[in-house]
């Protein structure tokens, strides 16, 4: 069968990542898939080549990222560039032509998913967005599918690899909290606009997509409590240890009488619990079902190969969706969109 051709928008960590595992591991994708995906085109305007393997495996690579969006040839694009704008048009005028879609972009879902999924869902088209919560970890298909049975009552998770990699080196290194951060921007964690990492603004942007899928309310990052790491010092940390504390940044979203609980933050945790030893990029998510009790989903929150084992991940979906049953639709969500309620999100 004709492999499927996608085309891939931004070529940084993530989208060079997701080059490498496509190329390294085509066969086994192959085989699980039913068909080939095949790099037609990638769009980026900045990358560095010599850091992406298997870049010889994309057909064409130009600046123009809607020139991909627009070639009739392609059925799924790839948004790997981050942020909103022109994610949010490139994104829609994907859908609007009738192509799939695959994203790691949680901003973007956090801030404008409810308008992508219903311009998807009206066009008959899939999003993906596995890698946009905790990397590598899948938490989204967790939610959506092997928990679906479940009443979820809370959600608690270190969501934020580059905050929880900076605590870790000070914590276990002393070291500052600025150098700490240019060791985590050097590895690829951070965003390019680092202050999201830190003021705890990606992680809301996770915890609201977490949240819609666990309780099937719209996505409502703006009422969601957002405070960051920056104002936390070495002594901090040092005054928790002493008293058998660790501090870590959590996202919660928890049901409770009046509404939902939303919130990011600084955490003190007793060192023996289960998430105060998650050091490192590594992100940990704790979710408490009625039936299942609770369940804990552990690994790599960001970086370009675990990033990119969710973003292909999202790609085989949609290919074998597209192979096996042409009118089968992966779902975007895990409540169907008619069923979603506005519980409203407490104020902290
Ligand atoms: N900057 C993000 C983090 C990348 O550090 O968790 C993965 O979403």
């Amino acid at each position: 069968m004709e492999a499927v051709s996608i085309g891939i928008l931004g070529l940084g960590t993530v989208g060079g990542g997701t080059v490498t595992v496509l190329t390294r591991n085509a066969r086994e994708i192959a085989r699980r898939a039913g068909r080939g995906i095949e790099i037609a085109r990638a769009a980026a305007r900045d990358y560095r080549p010599e850091r992406i393997e298997g870049l010889n495996q994309i057909g064409q690579i130009g600046t123009d990222l809607f020139a991909v969006v627009e070639d009739p040839s392609i059925q799924v694009i790839v948004e790997l560039i981050g942020g909103e704008s022109p994610a949010f048009e490139l994104v829609m005028r994907a859908i609007e032509t009738g192509k799939h879609v695959v994203t790691a972009n949680k901003a973007l879902i956090a801030k404008r998913g409810n308008e992508i999924f219903g311009a998807a869902r009206r066009r008959g088209v899939m999003v993906g967005f596995e890698a946009a919560v905790a990397g590598g970890i899948p938490i989204i298909k967790a939610l959506r599918e092997g928990l679906a049975a479940n009443h979820i009552e809370w959600i608690a998770g270190i969501i934020n690899g580059t905050g929880n990699f900076i605590l870790t080196q000070m914590r276990d290194h002393g070291c500052d909290f600025a150098a700490a951060l240019a060791d985590a921007q050097a590895r690829g964690y951070a965003e390019v606009d680092p202050t999201l990492d830190i003021e705890g603004i990606d992680a809301a942007h996770k915890l609201t997509i977490l949240a819609s899928l666990a309780f099937g309310i719209p996505l409502q990052f703006e009422h969601c409590f957002t405070e960051g790491i920056s104002r936390i010092d070495p002594e901090d940390i040092a005054n928790a240890a002493e008293l058998g504390y660790r501090i870590k940044h959590l996202g919660i979203a928890r049901r409770s009488a009046g509404g939902i609980e939303l919130r990011v933050h600084p955490t003190l945790l007793p060192e023996r619990r289960l998430l105060a030893n998650v050091d490192g990029v590594m992100n940990a998510i704790l979710v408490k079902g009625d039936a299942v009790g609770p369940t804990l989903f552990y690994g790599a929150g960001a970086g370009a190969l675990p990033t990119a084992s969710s973003v292909v991940a999202d790609l085989i979906d949609v290919v074998r969706a597209l192979t096996t049953d042409p009118n089968h639709r992966v779902p975007h969500l895990a409540f169907q969109p008619d069923e979603l309620v506005d519980i409203p999100i407490l104020p902290m």
